[in-house]
């Protein structure tokens, strides 16, 4: 049976792709950060190293008698004090699991990038994303990188944000004219493409991006939580982009703060792509995001 290495496992996106592997019949390691414990309740028999993919040193040996090693870790706010920066995370953190996987003498690696990234990206999360995989495609290892648009599912941290403000409030504030485009994608499946691309020799070198079948403006999406979870109309209130752009530089540091600026970077550019690819290589159905939002949006 095959051991595989998990960073970011504790994570919306890493407990799903750790169910997944369960559920393939792989034995899993977890890197786990000192306190986040806890968040991997409910996996089952899953073995667990200490340890932070910015902290080199003991890397090796925590992946050391893996076959392959899935990073998945990322964030989408920066803590400057703490030295948390989208450089560190993405690119030193990234570097840090290459050199410690090649150390290791693990050859698999598959690697959680996200759509839109690219080495001119406006936004400081993507370009530090694309600068990882570069070094990923520089590396000697068999790599597969996945760039998914938002990715839902109970425990996200978007849809369920624009959820709970269709269920709450009597308008919903939308950036702009909420006509940019998102592809959401159902959890399971990404975690489940993962799984898969352990035993597909065929995705090795391979990048894919990756979104569910459905491209959809951040209103309409607004509009069909709102059907889901049985509120007829959804009022909006669209907030000019200039306005939007200069409270969150204002507000972004406070910890309850929906925004950052790089996320709204990120919102204001279309986050589409044709998924056919990916479905086809992995051989899976996407779901279509109706259905998969009302699973999720269930009671
Ligand atoms: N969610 C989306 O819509 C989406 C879309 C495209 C791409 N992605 C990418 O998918 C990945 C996972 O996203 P997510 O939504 O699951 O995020 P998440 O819920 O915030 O999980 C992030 C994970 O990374 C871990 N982590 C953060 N810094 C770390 C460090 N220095 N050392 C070790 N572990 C660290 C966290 O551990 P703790 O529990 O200790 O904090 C957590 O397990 C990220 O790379 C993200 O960029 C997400």
């Amino acid at each position: 049976m095959q051991r595989v290495f998990v960073t970011g496992a504790t994570g919306f996106v890493g407990r799903a792709v750790v169910h997944a592997l369960r559920a393939d019949g792989y034995i899993v390691r977890c890197l786990v950060r000192r306190g986040s414990e806890r968040d991997l309740h409910g996996l089952g028999a899953i073995e667990r190293v200490e340890g932070d993919v910015l902290i080199r040193r003991g890397l090796a040996e925590d992946i050391a008698g893996c076959e392959a090693v899935i990073h998945l870790v990322g964030i989408i706010r920066e803590h400057l004090a703490l030295g948390i920066t989208f450089e560190n995370v993405h690119t030193r953190g990234t570097l840090n699991v290459l050199e410690a996987a090649v150390e290791a003498g693990v050859r698999r690696y598959l690697h959680m990038s996200a759509l839109g990234t690219r080495g001119d990206a406006r936004s400081r999360y993507h370009r530090t994303k694309w600068a990882a995989e570069e070094a990923i495609r520089a590396s000697s290892l068999s790599w597969t990188i996945f760039r998914p648009s938002v990715i839902y599912g109970r425990g996200d941290g978007f849809v369920s944000m624009l959820a709970r403000m269709v269920r709450r409030l009597p308008v919903v504030p939308v950036i702009g004219d909420g006509s940019q485009r998102l592809q959401p994608v159902a959890v399971e499946q990404v975690a489940e493409g993962f799984s898969r691309a352990l035993a597909l020799p065929g995705t090795v070198k391979q990048a894919y991006e990756v979104g569910g079948p459905d491209a959809v403006a951040l209103g309409d999406l607004l509009d069909l939580i709102g059907e889901i979870v049985g509120r007829r109309r959804v009022l909006k209130l669209h907030v000019p982009l200039g306005l939007v752009r200069r409270t969150t530089r204002v507000l972004h540091p406070l910890p309850y703060f929906p925004l950052t600026p790089d996320q709204l970077l990120m919102l204001e550019e279309e986050n589409t792509c044709d998924p056919t690819p990916f479905f086809s290589a992995f051989g899976m159905t996407p779901t279509a995001l109706a259905i998969g939002l009302r699973r999720m949006l269930a009671p």
